[in-house]
């Protein structure tokens, strides 16, 4: 294999430029990133996985109205300057401090679909394999769903995807795997389709917004043609891949939240606040009576 496709990923790219209108009007003024799931936004969910899996840069593909996700990872100096003298601590800040440099946001200006807004990063990305986070989906793992796909991309290199099974009708709302020799986790990734019909869907696979792939796949999305939805799909850019290049699918062991959607968010909400040591026993009291049990 090309050592080519091995070089470590340093860069993340988050593609944050939608229109969020499945959350209307509650998206009008505020990301549908920065909605959040207990105390902390969706993006940063996204973001402290990338770090754990060693991501140094993170490139944010924005459009208007959506400043609030750069301006989370900003030093907020009235604020701490505030805390200090009220001798408050700062930890809760912490996940938000980014090294100076590390953040870099590019407009997306249209959204003319996931394949284009990763296509706006391609000067910052360069020459090098990246990741790419749709902060939507929440992945919940240890170790986290990223950090899994680093450790399969250093022993197979080349362009992985993170997918998860999903029943066979509701495979339309994704993009999907046809399916090769699988090993444990890992399955080679003979096509992908986006939003298939259910009886002509390859398989119940289904990727799940995570993804390492190679510098080319944006010379590929350079000439790409509007796909399903009238959008610019990443699915059709990565398709023409397969056969070049090592392709690859990760199973994730964890467990995936489409925060996307109205149910999955309130999902996300009701499945971590149960966890949680400071809230989780009060949580469970509230579910109770709400269910009358
Ligand atoms: P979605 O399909 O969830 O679209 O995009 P959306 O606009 O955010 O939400 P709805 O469907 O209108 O409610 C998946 C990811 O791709 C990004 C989104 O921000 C989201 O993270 N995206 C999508 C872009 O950055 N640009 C686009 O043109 C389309």
């Amino acid at each position: 294999m090309n050592d080519a496709t091995r070089k470590p990923i340093r860069k993340a790219v988050f593609p944050v430029a939608g229109l969020g209108t499945r959350f209307l009007p509650a998206t009008k003024a505020i990301p549908k990133e920065m909605l959040p799931i207990i105390d902390r936004p969706l993006i940063q969910y996204a973001v402290d996985e990338a770090r754990e899996a060693g991501i140094e840069q993170l490139i944010f593909v924005t459009g208007r109205g959506k400043t609030a996700i750069v301006e989370h990872f900003d030093m907020a100096f009235e604020l701490e300057t505030t805390m200090k003298e009220r001798a408050k601590t700062l930890e809760l800040l912490e996940p938000t401090r980014i090294q100076p440099g590390n953040l870099v946001a590019v407009r997306q200006q249209v959204p003319l679909g996931l394949g284009h807004a990763i296509w706006c990063a391609r000067a910052i990305v360069g020459d090098e394999p990246f990741a790419i986070f749709l902060p939507d989906e929440l992945m919940i793992g240890q170790p986290g769903c990223m950090k899994q796909m680093v450790e399969a991309y250093g022993e197979l290199g080349g362009n992985l995807i993170s997918v998860l099974e999903v029943p066979q009708e509701e495979v339309s709302s994704y993009g999907v795997i046809a399916p090769g020799e699988r090993r444990g986790a890992i399955t080679e990734v003979k096509g992908l389709v986006e939003k298939p019909k259910r009886e002509a869907a390859p398989s119940n696979l289904i990727i799940s917004g995570r993804y390492i792939l190679q510098p080319e796949v944006m010379r590929v999305l350079e000439s790409q043609e509007k796909g399903a939805g009238g959008e610019i799909q990443l699915t059709d850019a990565m398709a023409r891949m397969i056969g070049q290049q090592p392709f690859h699918a990760v199973t994730f062991a964890g467990r995936r939240f489409d925060c996307g959607s109205k149910a999955g968010f309130v999902e996300a909400t009701l499945a971590l606040a149960l966890e949680r040591d400071d809230m989780g026993a009060d949580v469970r009291a509230m579910a109770h009576r709400l269910l009358g049990d």
